[in-house]
């Protein structure tokens, strides 16, 4: 049996801290990993930099045995660009830089776990991958194209994000999709400018750019089989410069997010042939680019019991809450589409309830979360590593 010294309250609030004031966007990690790094070391892991790009790996083999497993612990490290609103004394010290969206705690959290295995009894090995750029969505697919679930073999994966929707105390983890897949799309309409008060000599693209609006959302409407969860939203138009010239061109820039299934499969071409369609019968172009940028990530009903077990163990059974879904993206998809684990939300918000949206500027959690989350993936990563034995 495996036993773990207590949690470090104080340490985890102080590193969370102090990542808090320093916060680097995706790819940019360079002081964040520099920290993680020199704890690890510090620690006796063995660490690789620059692993993809800016990602930190610690790995501690555990004591050798016949079957013994490898578990992998993610933590994402990157912030956002925002201008940090909070007057609290742990702000951000970088303008237009910000942790609003918990990764600061997330980091904190891993090096929590790293700091209570490095001297415990562990029937195997466990892995730590501090990930860089997961808000721009390809930090997770840079590690593993490094190759980090290799050497040695990941057996399995499990990560976590501080929630603030919902309230310290309480854990979220189910089985199957419970993030969306997101894809960005642009699309170019290529008319012909004219005179406003003669729109039949011209081709117009703004009233193109209308009807591909109405025809995008007619895909979810009337091209997707309505028990599969899907949302396209149009979130940028741009054309034009003056009142009374029709322009040339317009483009549309958005993002569709699904579950999976057959509307995942079809969307990139159903897009294409729309933005065409409507385009040739205006007489008009269209350039369509779209990009896949994270899979919907999709918990393995086995490795979601397992850290459902643990949770039950640390917040009790009434703080467990079931079917929480988003159809915001997460790029630990990457990792679930590898090798098997489950991602949960951990209840971040004050009990008082007034929580911040993430990507906010006034985002902020509360820091019993902290405790919560490295509670919640050391006891998951040890009781995986028993199974095996
Ligand atoms: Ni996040």
């Amino acid at each position: 049996m495996t036993t773990l010294p207590p949690v470090d309250r104080d340490q985890l609030i102080a590193t969370r801290r102090d990542l808090h004031q320093h916060p680097e966007l995706g790819f940019e990690e360079r002081r964040t990993g520099a920290l993680v790094a020199e704890r690890l070391e510090r620690l006796g892991y063995t660490v690789q930099k620059g692993v993809g790009k800016t990602g930190v790996v610690g790995v501690r083999d555990g004591a050798p045995q016949g079957n013994a497993r490898c578990v992998l612990i993610r933590a994402d490290m990157d912030a956002l660009p925002i201008e940090e609103a909070n007057d609290v004394p742990y702000r951000s010290q970088h303008p237009g830089k910000m942790h609003a969206c918990g990764h600061d705690g997330h980091v904190a959290i891993g090096l929590e776990v790293a700091r209570r295995f490095h001297a415990a009894y562990l029937p195997g090995a466990v892995k730590l991958a501090f990930q860089p750029a997961e808000e721009i969505s390809n930090g997770a697919e840079a590690m593993i194209a490094a190759g980090v679930l290799d050497g040695p073999t990941v057996d399995a994966a499990f990560g976590i994000h501080l929630w603030n929707d919902l309230p310290v105390g309480s854990i979220a983890v189910m089985a199957g999709p419970m993030m969306a897949s997101v894809d960005e799309f642009e699309i170019a309409i290529v008319g012909k400018g004219g005179h406003a008060a003669a729109p039949h000599q011209a081709i117009d693209p703004v009233l193109i750019a209308a009807h591909m609006v109405t025809g995008l959302q007619s895909l979810i409407s009337r091209r997707r089989n309505p028990f599969e969860e899907g949302v396209i939203s149009v979130t940028q138009m741009n054309a034009g410069h003056a009142f009374n010239v029709i322009p040339g061109r317009a483009t549309l820039r958005g993002t569709v997010r699904t579950f999976g299934g057959r509307f995942y499969d079809e969307v990139p071409r159903l897009v294409e042939e729309t933005a065409q369609g409507i385009a040739h019968a205006f007489g008009a172009r269209a350039e369509v680019r779209y990009r896949r940028m994270s899979k919907p990530l999709v918990n393995d009903p086995a490795m979601t019991t397992l850290m459902n077990e643990a949770a039950r163990e640390i917040v009790g059974p009434d703080r467990l809450v079931d079917g929480v879904r988003t159809m915001g993206g997460e790029d630990m998809s990457f990792f679930l589409a590898k090798v098997p684990g489950a991602f949960a939300f951990v209840g971040s918000a004050p009990s008082d309830g007034k929580a911040s949206p993430h990507h906010s500027p006034t985002f902020d959690i509360d820091e019993g979360s902290l405790v919560i989350g490295a509670e919640l993936l050391s006891r998951t990563a040890v009781r995986y590593l028993e199974q095996g034995n």
